[in-house]
């Protein structure tokens, strides 16, 4: 599969998020405003792609001329929670003063480096996940995206999946829908049907349940931003499910690349949490579902304290709080 981000030699390039599983399309982005936008549509998410998307809008910035610094900061406050965003930006900026061919470079090799330690996290991580589950083959479960679509390529969490479906050690994955924007359904699911890995689609409601029958082995996520004392902020609804996870005594294993983790955090607590639009909640595929104006908590994301979740591993391997 082409890279979830990309350069042209002329303009950014995404797989647009909001179009599939309909629609596989490509979208060139031009300008920093159009960057901006496709990140707040979630036409490119997921935290490791958005790190691509910080790097790849301060070469757009420089491009455009003008105050680049102010431009990359507005990149870099599209969306709050992963900060992987912010880290890519920062990185990029770090060159300004070489020229933009510099700029430019550094953000391709954010793109390159991006897949490789992406294998590396998924392959250290299908070890633990090898090591806590005596179950052959597994049954594992996913929340929202950390596939090839919410990284430049390969995946966090989903990269594990790939790791043992080659070696065909996978039964098959229940994906969590995700809402309220479906990542899990319409990515997660899409992205398994391509791989030809077994899979079914749940209500995030069911995971509790799933848990409570003995047909999950372990839970597989990604993650937005990692405080110092290893809580860990990703999509909303991880928190509930590493609740129902430690009371069924199944495993959750948080795969991320180590720049998600943010040391200059001391706890989840301090991790900002983005608030969506109630319009997400208020309609579904265009058509009211809440009384008109009802009043919405759309939180994006949620924090999961480090003592539910059993390893957060990096690329480095298992992650010490
Ligand atoms: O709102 P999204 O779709 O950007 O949220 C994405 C997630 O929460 C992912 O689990 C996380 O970014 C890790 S992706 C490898």
């Amino acid at each position: 599969m082409r890279r979830t981000i990309d350069w042209d030699g002329d303009a950014v390039t995404i797989i647009d998020q909001t179009a599939l599983p309909a629609e596989y399309r490509i979208l060139r982005l031009r300008t920093v405003d159009e960057l901006i936008d496709a990140i707040t549509r979630l036409a490119v998410r997921g935290a490791p792609a958005l790190g691509g998307a910080g790097a790849l809008g301060v070469v757009l910035a420089t491009r455009a001329g003008g105050d680049v610094r102010a431009s990359a900061d507005r990149v870099a406050q599209a969306r709050p929670t992963a900060v992987n965003l912010s880290w890519g930006v920062a990185r990029a900026l770090e060159k300004l003063d070489e020229g933009a061919e510099a700029v430019l470079a550094e953000a391709l090799s954010i793109l390159d480096e991006d897949e490789r330690l992406n294998r590396a996290a998924s392959g250290h991580a299908a070890e633990i996940v090898l090591g806590l589950c005596d179950r052959r083959p597994l049954r594992l479960l996913s929340h929202c995206n950390a596939g090839h679509l919410a990284t430049v390529a390969w995946g966090s969490a989903l990269g594990v999946v790939w790791h043992l479906h080659q070696r065909g050690l996978v039964e098959s994955v229940l994906v969590d829908e995700t809402r309220p924007l479906l990542q899990g359904s319409r990515l997660t699911a899409w992205e398994l049907a391509q791989a030809g890995v077994p899979y079914r689609v749940q209500p995030d409601g069911a995971a509790a349940a799933a848990m409570a029958r003995g047909v999950v082995d372990c839970v597989l996520v990604g993650a937005d931003r990692i405080a110092a004392n290893g809580d860990v902020a990703n999509k909303i609804g991880t928190y509930g499910l590493a609740i129902a996870a430690r009371h069924h005594h199944v495993p959750l294993v948080v795969v991320a690349p180590s720049s998600t983790i943010d040391k200059s955090l001391a706890s989840g607590a301090d991790i900002a949490i983005e608030e969506r639009a109630p319009e997400e909640l208020r309609s579904y595929a265009g058509v009211t579902i809440t009384p008109p104006g009802a009043d919405v908590f759309n939180p994006a994301f949620d924090v999961t304290p480090a003592q539910l979740i059993t390893a957060v591993v990096t690329e480095h391997g298992r992650f010490s709080p």
